[in-house]
């Protein structure tokens, strides 16, 4: 795992270093079901599983990442406002349905300036039309959609050759 200064921190200039989170992983509402929310859209892979494999991933390239997953707009718009003050690489995000109706969470995200990928397990072109509009995908460096668990590891894939190449 990569150890940073903290130039976020509170505490007195030291030489002492903390580990802070490159790459964070944003996950919205209900995909805490994941598992056993309709399966025919979203697949049997849980979080915890989605997450244990981004963060094997990562640790296997030396970078920090960290999930966080919330079903409140407010915590997910906190999270995004903290990651900017963390100095967090690169994002992953998946807003859920937050993607179709939060003008505040794209606000955070816009506002923090941290390059993102915004990933779907569904593809949401193939569902209803209200899922067809995202107020992210014109902020993201890209969109990954349909691709089911798989989508967050090409997501990752991605950002840990541009973490290298930097
Ligand atoms: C989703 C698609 C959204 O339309 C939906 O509201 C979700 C999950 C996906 O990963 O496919 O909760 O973001």
């Amino acid at each position: 795992m990569k150890k940073q200064k903290n130039s976020a921190s509170a505490a007195p200039e030291s030489d002492e270093t903390v580990a802070i989170a490159r790459l964070l992983v944003i996950h919205g509402p209900n995909l805490n079901l994941l598992g056993t929310r309709e399966p025919k859209h979203y697949g049997s892979t849980t979080l915890a599983e989605i997450n244990m494999a981004l963060a094997n991933r990562a640790e296997a390239a030396g970078v920090n990442l960290e999930c966080f997953q919330s079903n409140h707009e407010g915590a997910l718009i906190e999270r995004v406002h903290a990651a900017g003050q963390q100095g967090v690489r690169y994002m992953i995000i998946n807003p859920a349905a937050y993607t179709h109706t939060s003008v505040a969470l794209r606000d955070a995200v816009a506002g923090t300036g941290i390059p993102f990928i915004e990933v779907h397990l569904s593809n949401v072109h193939a569902r209803e039309s209200f899922r067809h509009h995202s107020y992210f995908s014109d902020l993201a460096i890209g969109v990954i959609t349909g691709l089911g668990s798989e989508g967050y590891l090409l997501a990752l894939e991605y950002l840990l050759s541009r973490v290298s190449a930097e």
